[in-house]
């Protein structure tokens, strides 16, 4: 299943290469692309790279045999629509209902309970100039979104206002359009947890461990994507999100007990994803030369002797209690187990006793072999708690398979 159709549109302009890399990030992103271009945008940037790189031909002529109603049918089919880059003569033409193209006629067309996004990118005179200035002006009032330009060097040699927006940023905003125009159908309350906790020893050295955040954060991004309301609690060191989720952070394991308790006396979830990786054991005192020390030292530990002994005190397991802390009483818990090295026909096992042990609905199982070089975790498998398996290959899958999860689930009992 795709995320979200994007329409992609691009005129004449000498950014026109740019589109390239951009349409390749929303293909990786899970979007189905389609292109439309004017005849000036084929100048610069060849039919070849977008068909390729988007998987579908490239539409440019209204007339074209078997196409001649593309400019309805590809805007029912559009979630988004976005024109990166876009010229000053397309935006005027815009501003003024000149339909004269596919491209023209399909804004003509356009479905205004959709995002449209427009990119520009001209030269500073050619965006200054009072025609394209009160175009923009117009479009914007009609509810399209006008992108910023960045100052920087132009192709023409000037340095000035109308370059395109980095294409990164352009990526969000597309991305950020969709997510709030999903808002409006929003469908569950999420509590995301991940990260690992961090407990200092003294005011330079702390023991953490290897949790990065990145499996929190993608099904945060893909549950919001999606139209869910998330909240995340996340370790301070962990991935941030590009989007606009409301967020807070916490660093020891009594802070972040401190933080989901109160997260869970004030607000109401359907789901509580629970990924955040706390410390089994907290340090509580430095024994050096004789000496106790409580834990953590504010100054920097001074190292002249030869051994130290660190004692650790067992700290609760926040997740048996998540239930019982939530105000909503038919929360779905969904906990994960990440193993290491251990045989294969012993999971089932470790599996039962978390189940067994903590008042969760399901468990998804991942082992650190499953882990990339670059830190992304792969190969999930979610369990209920008759043991049934689903496998998930990435967390695109993952994410997919909790939403049905949460969606079969009953609504908040107020
Ligand atoms: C080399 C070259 C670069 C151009 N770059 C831009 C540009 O960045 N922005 C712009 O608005 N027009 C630019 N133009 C002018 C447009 O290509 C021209 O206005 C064209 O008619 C736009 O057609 P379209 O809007 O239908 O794609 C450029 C023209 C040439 C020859």
């Amino acid at each position: 299943m795709s995320k979200f159709n994007i329409l992609f549109k691009i005129t004449g302009s000498i950014a026109a290469y740019k589109s390239a890399y951009l349409i390749s990030k929303f293909v990786q992103a899970g979007c189905d692309v389609k292109v439309v271009a004017t005849e000036s945008a084929l100048k610069f940037i060849g039919t070849a790279t977008l068909e390729g790189l988007s998987g579908n031909p490239v539409y440019t002529d209204s007339f074209a045999p078997a196409h001649v109603m593309s400019h309805i049918h590809l805007v029912q089919w559009a979630d988004v629509t976005v024109l990166a880059p876009a010229t000053a003569n397309t935006i005027n033409k815009f501003a003024n209902g000149i339909s004269d193209s596919l491209l023209t006629s399909l804004f003509l067309a356009h479905d205004w309970s959709k995002p449209y996004l427009i990119a520009p990118a001209m030269n500073s005179k050619m965006y200054s100039h009072p025609a394209t200035q009160e175009s923009i002006a117009r479009l914007k009032s009609w509810g399209v979104t006008i992108l910023p330009t960045e100052v920087g060097y132009l192709a023409c040699g000037d340095v000035g206002e109308g370059k395109l927006l980095n294409s990164d940023l352009i990526f969000d905003e597309v991305m950020k359009a969709y997510a709030s125009k999903n808002k409006s159908v929003a469908r569950k309350k999420i509590l995301i947890t991940y990260g690992g906790t961090v407990e200092d020893i003294d005011g330079v050295r702390f023991i953490s461990n290897m949790s990065t955040g990145k499996t929190g954060v993608a099904i945060a991004e893909e549950l919001f994507l999606s139209g869910n309301m998330i909240t995340t609690l996340r370790a301070k060191n962990s991935v941030e999100t590009k989007f606009n989720i409301e967020s807070e952070t916490f660093s020891s394991f009594e802070d972040y007990r401190f933080k989901i308790e109160n997260l869970l006396a004030v607000k109401q979830f359907d789901t509580i994803i629970h990924l955040a990786a706390l410390s089994d054991y907290s340090p509580t005192f430095l024994e050096k030369d004789n000496n106790a020390f409580p834990l953590p030292m504010q100054s920097k530990l001074v190292s002249d002797s030869d051994n130290i002994k660190i004692l650790f005190k067992k700290n609760v397991k926040v997740i048996d209690s998540l239930k019982n802390l939530s105000k909503n009483p038919n929360v779905i818990v969904i906990g994960f187990k990440l193993t290491n090295q251990v045989a294969e026909s012993d999971i089932p096992n470790i599996i039962k006793k978390m189940f067994a042990d903590s008042n969760v609905d399901y468990v998804v199982h991942n082992d650190i072999s499953g882990r990339t070089s670059s830190g992304e975790q792969t190969n999930f498998t979610i369990y209920d708690k008759s043991l049934s398996t689903t496998k998930c290959i990435s967390v695109l899958n993952l994410a997919e398979a909790i939403e049905k999860i949460t969606e079969a689930n009953n609504d908040i009992v107020h």
